[in-house]
């Protein structure tokens, strides 16, 4: 047990102690699950992203930080080709289902997709059935990454399984191929979302943001770098407490409203595939090839098909400039935002948080009155940098960059004056910049 609270101190840092409970507590609950042996522990990190939002599917950049809030996942192989699943919390109930060529995808809704979609794609990968094994997840809260708030709680689940088929397999996995292999398995969820979220999951380091930009080279590869958090400050978070409903539609029409664009654009620009490829053009010649709003039944008259996406209706309005005006102004940020850090330029850096939350909130429409509140009140107290929603947006989180001697200053205002404007109760932790996924430790229960 000594050894393993070495292994947590890499990853928490401070935190170990208290995590230390945590992983015993798991380890118990496995035992009691599926009797004494080996077990082998896993985890994946949540994250925020410190600005470059739906920018990825766009093969545009962004910049995510992973938390030290993540799923973990015990885990002992089987024989038999029965992957069996337990959680720790009680809302997700026993699964299971078996390895094959061929693994279905179970109702929409249904936890186990979180790990029949990995399962495939490695099995797809490596021309054989992924060994199977049985799993705990341990993600409650407070070590957990919190579900629906934006913070990639999906992903953190499907990097977990996914990290754990390919340890199984003895499959050294590349950063690149298992981001991919995780966003495409998360199509099984129905979010059309791009590769953020697999990607700093999988590849963070600690104490920094993974700069990433999410256009392939023509090996597939993806250029990332890891930038330091700037010294002097805290990452802190807000959890604004709401939670949308009905994100995937609202998420997947967005991403038309994109798709919209490229289609409008290439009569002027035949070689594009994805908005980023007008990153150079000004932003006025392109405006006027594009229409404030327009619905997939016209653009379908048109001949323009969007391809792929699930729960778009016909009639839906896309507000094609808008979105892709958020897309083209916030590639720029992010890369100007890049060059701050790397000269120190703390209040750049802040400016350009701020602006990327109006363009969010005005031009994609992803913010809420809570998550306008949270920035507002973070904006209230001195030397913050700057503050923005992160994550798809519609409830969830709020990031800001607060000096260090602020930080308990912030945490008292910000909650009372978030209180007094939505008479909710906002929870607000610090971003601790953990590492990604991978296996801790082996133990015996
Ligand atoms: C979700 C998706 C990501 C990304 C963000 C918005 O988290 O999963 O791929 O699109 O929204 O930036």
């Amino acid at each position: 047990m000594a050894q393993l609270l070495d292994e947590l101190t890499e990853i928490y840092g401070s935190g170990a102690g208290a995590q230390m409970a945590r992983y015993r507590a798991a380890l118990d609950a496995f035992r009691a699950a599926y009797g004494p042996g080996p077990v082998h522990l896993l985890r994946a990190p949540g994250r925020v992203n410190l600005i470059g939002e739906h920018t990825d599917y766009n093969h545009g950049y962004v910049l995510p930080v992973a938390l030290d809030r993540d799923v973990l996942l015990l885990a002992r192989p089987r024989s038999d080709g029965q992957v069996r699943l337990a959680n720790v919390e009680g809302d997700f109930s026993p699964r299971s289902f078996a390895v094959s060529d061929a693994i279905s995808s179970a109702a929409a809704g249904d936890w186990s997709n979180y790990a029949r979609g990995p399962a495939q794609e490695l099995t797809r990968l490596l021309g054989a059935p992924v060994p199977a094994f049985d799993g705990l997840v341990s993600a409650a809260p407070p070590f957990g990454v919190p579900r629906g708030a934006g913070v990639s709680s999906s992903s953190a689940l499907t990097v977990a399984l996914a990290v754990a088929f390919a340890h199984f397999a003895g499959w050294r996995w590349q950063g690149a191929e298992m981001a991919r292999l995780c966003s495409d398995a998360e199509w099984y969820v129905g979010t059309r979302g791009g590769i953020m979220d697999q990607f700093i999951a999988l590849l963070a380091q600690r104490g920094h943001a993974l700069f990433l930009d999410c256009r392939p080279d023509a090996d597939g590869d993806f250029r990332t770098r890891p930038i330091p958090l700037p010294a002097g400050y805290r990452l802190l978070v807000m959890d604004s407490g709401v939670r949308h409903a009905n994100t995937r539609n609202e998420f997947n029409q967005r991403v038309a409203a994109c798709r919209a664009g490229v289609a409008l654009l290439r009569p002027e620009y035949p070689a594009i595939t994805h908005l980023r490829d007008v990153e150079n053009a000004d932003w006025p010649t392109l405006e006027a090839q594009l229409p404030e709003e327009v619905s997939v039944a016209t653009l379908r008259a048109e001949g323009l098909a969007l391809g792929d996406l699930p729960n778009v209706p016909d009639d839906a309005p896309l507000r094609v400039r808008a979105c892709c005006r958020h897309v083209w102004t916030e590639n720029r940020r992010v890369l100007e935002t890049v060059d701050a850090l790397d000269r120190g330029d703390i209040r750049r850096v802040g400016e350009l948080l701020d602006a990327a939350h109006a363009s969010a909130r005005n031009d994609y429409r992803i913010s809420t009155p809570e998550l306008d509140a949270l920035t507002a009140a973070a904006r209230q107290i001195d030397g913050v940098a700057g503050a923005r929603l992160t994550g798809a947006g519609w409830g969830g989180c709020v990031i800001a960059l607060v000096p260090d001697g602020q930080v308990d200053e912030f945490t008292a205002q910000v909650g009372r004056l978030y209180t007094r404007e939505t008479g909710r109760e906002a929870t607000i932790f610090p971003c601790q910049a953990g590492p990604g996924a991978g296996l801790v430790a082996v133990a015996e229960v």
